[in-house]
């Protein structure tokens, strides 16, 4: 932090009033249920965003991205797209979705900083959007509750990125609790309990380097697919007004009024929540080897049925059944490449982590970055004069 007031002082020549720092998460399990108003099992993680800011008058915001090395001067009153460089569109994204609801923000001067990876699934884009706001709230003394800050960072994505994703990334990187997995139900929009998993394991994340471009991707028309499977049950079934409220039994019975597309991209989502609510239980019952076994499961179906893996992360999670002390993995977040995560015995950890290395880029000739995460807090935001 002294290092990023030094940048600031440096810059700016005045001092930061606040800090704000927001995470981002690892989707644990409940892939692409969030805007099907399912559940999920989430966690917010040690890789934060920082910002540092102070109020100006007038109508510019100055932002300075330590990581990228770069400036950014946006006109907040004229919000038009495009803004340049292209990473500004997310500060002024949040001002542009903080006006819409009628929050005044005035100018500012902002350095930001991270350690979340990029475009990897570990929602870089939430934690910088959150930081933001969580920063421009404190500045400026908005009263937001956290839900609406979620629906806030959403709301970027939706409105000012073209990009259709729920509220998870959000939610997690506010609502994340230390050392616990947090499970949300995205139809009340709340988070239900923190769920904790006994010592012995640890969460071991391996990128497999593709970066995932989730507005070039296919991330819309899966959640159309949805969409229109549900509307299609809903027609037929009293009380079915998402996928959310589809079991199994129902999708199977009504399998021929769906394209085989719909079915498949139900049937993950179906399957999804309902591993989720198994592996509450089996944590409750301290069964990791139950619970990574879900995350097994959950990869193929995304294989099979929501075809969001790409072949490099399905290498991944071939050679994770191969290597001791595996004890589940599965690509994590839209998909489309990015992110794995593997569930590992802690005693095999260090051997795990080097042997996948080596296996991967015997396979493809690229090192994967490999990260130990740990279940971290949510946003915070401090004032510092
Ligand atoms: C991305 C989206 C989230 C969620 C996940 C898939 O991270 O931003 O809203 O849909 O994909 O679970």
């Amino acid at each position: 932090m002294n290092k990023l007031v030094q940048i600031f002082e440096q810059t700016f020549h005045a001092q930061p009033e606040v800090i704000a720092s927001a995470p981002g998460r690892l989707e644990i399990l409940g892939n692409h249920t969030d805007y099907n108003e399912g559940f999920v099992l989430s966690c917010a993680v040690d890789q934060r965003t920082t910002a540092l800011m102070r109020k100006t008058s007038g109508n510019m915001a100055v932002i300075y991205d330590e990581r990228a090395d770069s400036y950014a001067r946006i006109d907040l009153n004229d919000l038009a797209l495009p803004i340049t460089p292209k990473w500004a569109g997310y500060p002024a994204g949040v001002v542009s979705e903080l006006k819409k609801r009628n929050f005044a923000v005035g100018g500012f001067e902002a350095v930001i900083s991270s350690t979340v990876p990029l475009s990897a699934g570990m929602s870089s884009s939430a934690a910088f959007e959150t930081a933001v706001l969580f920063a421009l709230q404190k500045l400026y003394g908005l009263d937001i509750p956290p839900a609406d800050s979620a629906r806030i960072g959403q709301g970027v994505e939706n409105n000012f990125l073209g990009l259709k994703t729920g509220l998870l990334d959000q939610f997690s990187s506010i609502f994340g609790v230390e050392n616990a997995f947090i499970l949300s139900d995205f139809r009340s929009v709340e988070v239900l309990k923190s769920v904790t998993m006994q010592p012995g394991a640890s969460i071991l994340v391996v990128n497999s380097m593709e970066k995932h471009n989730l507005v070039d991707s296919e991330y819309n028309t899966r959640r159309a697919a949805c969409e229109s499977a549900a509307a299609k049950l809903a027609e037929r079934h009293d009380g079915v007004k998402t996928l959310r409220d589809v079991s199994m039994e129902l999708l199977d019975s009504e399998k021929n009024i769906l394209t085989d597309e719909e079915f498949r991209r139900a049937k993950h989502v179906v399957g999804e929540c309902t591993r989720v609510m198994q592996a509450v239980d089996l944590l409750a019952q301290n069964n990791v080897a139950g619970f990574g076994q879900l995350w097994w499961e959950s990869h193929e179906s995304s294989r099979i049925n929501f075809e969001n893996s790409t072949p490099a992360l399905d290498k991944l999670i071939e050679i994770s059944r191969t290597l001791p002390g595996a004890l589940g993995a599965r690509l994590s977040g839209g998909g489309f490449g990015g992110i794995s995560i593997h569930l590992v015995q802690d005693r095999y950890l260090e051997e795990y982590q080097k042997q996948i290395s080596a296996l991967y880029k015997e396979y493809c000739r690229i090192t994967p970055e490999t990260i130990i995460c740990h279940p971290g807090a949510g946003a915070s935001a401090q004032q510092l004069k």
